[in-house]
């Protein structure tokens, strides 16, 4: 069978020599530590949107090292009351340990059977692949996670951003009819992705 695909799409270029699943390698010759090594995970991320939260993706986009080894992490930062909204990772399984704060971390089954708890220092959760999920500050302070993925590239179907601030549009027919709502509340919403 052919492997999972770790991006979202490849777009063939039948006249190159060269294919790939993922990033063609990079010269051994020219390889070293720094390779091998990451501190963008080191710095809180930048909290002030609209959800009070920030994910920085310690992906193989962000750090190279980790092409073809099947794994990367996250760093997650939540002012109180920030939210990860409810995102979906289409080629990864998530695990993930609160180091600071106190978080409600919920996912939700095919089944529509919601599962949650509120985790505090040194906990950890796991999120099976492909299911919606999130994670909300419910503490009084800041709240910082660290996620790791068994996919270099998880890829995020953020559910707002995804159905309400598509480029193009999602067609407000299909938006009205799947919410059971009128227009109004659906451009309300899109609005506030600046729509
Ligand atoms: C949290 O859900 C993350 O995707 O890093
Ligand atoms: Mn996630």
């Amino acid at each position: 069978a052919d492997p999972d695909p770790l991006q979202d799409f490849c777009v063939a270029d039948l006249k190159s020599s060269t294919s790939a699943n993922g990033f063609p390698c990079k010269l051994s010759s020219e390889v070293t530590s720094d390779d091998f090594f990451f501190d963008g995970l080191v710095k809180e991320g930048n909290t002030s949107n609209a959800f009070g939260g920030s994910v920085t993706p310690g992906n193989v986009l962000a750090f190279p090292g980790v092409n073809t080894l099947g794994i990367s992490m996250n760093r997650v930062d939540l002012v109180p009351g920030g939210l990860n909204p409810p995102h979906l990772h289409p080629r990864s399984t998530e695990s993930g340990i609160v180091i600071e704060g106190k978080v409600l971390v919920g996912f939700v089954s095919t089944g529509n059977v919601f599962y949650s708890r509120v985790l505090r220092s040194g906990e950890m959760f796991v999120v099976p692949k492909g299911l919606v999920h999130f994670q909300m500050n419910v503490g009084d302070g800041k709240a910082l996670i660290f996620t790791a993925f068994n996919s270099e590239l998880p890829g995020a179907v953020v559910l707002p951003l995804t159905l309400f601030g598509s480029k193009p549009s999602v067609p407000i027919d299909v938006l009205t009819k799947a919410f059971q709502v009128d227009e109004d509340v659906v451009n309300g919403i899109k609005s506030k992705f600046g729509f």
